[in-house]
């Protein structure tokens, strides 16, 4: 609860700072765009057989929906996005570390799934992984996305999150029942995989914030308001 409250404070902080700079705000909502074209992938490259049911479909489509959705809000930023505004590192905010998050994430619950399903099948296992990943990332998008709609509220910068928010919390529903009804021991599991979420978010939002503030003594003072 205490790495909560203090992650909500250092979002808040984050993305003020981000708003109020044009180019960086652009980089944030491509990383943004980054992120949810990554989780689209993983559904389709993941190999999950006879568990690819048609809600697993729709969560991949709507998660590519949001990868379009973000990058078409940076034309609300500025309505001419340069051509070669891609998925380059040099347009991203900490491009390598937010790749490093998720395949972190990814690779931290598929260790833990294997050796707690030692024999059970491949698919079963990416599968279990799948929603475990996904659970869990959903649950950071929730903090992530209502922080930032409050900051873009704030600011009065025209760019409407409620549909992603809508779409990201169904999944969170729906995924919790799947977890549910294929892992009988669910809530150890689900304790346990959220504090390696946790500790790999520090690490992420850190990088993040040694992107924005450029100084180490505005990097402490946001590390130290709060604890006076
Ligand atoms: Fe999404
Ligand atoms: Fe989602």
């Amino acid at each position: 609860m205490q790495k909560r409250n203090e992650h909500i404070r250092r979002l808040e902080i984050l993305l003020d700072n981000i708003i109020k700079d044009l180019d960086l705000h652009m980089k944030w909502l491509n990383t943004l765009s980054y992120l949810e074209h990554t989780g689209a992938k993983k559904i389709h490259k993941a190999n999950l057989g006879p568990y690819l049911t048609e809600k697993i479909l729709s969560h991949a489509c709507e998660e590519a929906r949001h990868a379009y959705f973000y990058k078409k809000s940076i034309r609300k930023l500025k309505p001419e996005i340069p051509e070669d505004f891609n998925y380059d590192y040099k347009n991203l905010l900490a491009g390598f570390s937010s790749f490093k998050y998720f395949q972190g994430l990814d690779w931290n619950v598929l260790k833990f799934i294997k050796e707690k399903f030692i024999d059970s099948k491949t698919s079963f296992i990416s599968f279990l992984c799948y929603l475990y990943v996904t659970y869990l990332i959903e649950e950071r998008a929730d903090m992530v996305f209502h922080i930032y709609q409050e900051r873009l509220n704030k600011a009065n910068i025209p760019i409407n999150l409620g549909g992603v928010i809508r779409e990201e919390e169904k999944h969170l529903e729906e995924i919790y029942e799947m977890i549910k009804r294929f892992d009988e021991n669910y809530d150890k599991h689900l304790y346990t995989l959220s504090e390696i979420e946790t500790n790999l978010f520090d690490w992420y939002l850190t990088r993040l914030e040694k992107m924005v503030f450029h100084s180490n003594e505005d990097l402490i003072s946001v590390h130290q308001e709060g604890l006076e």
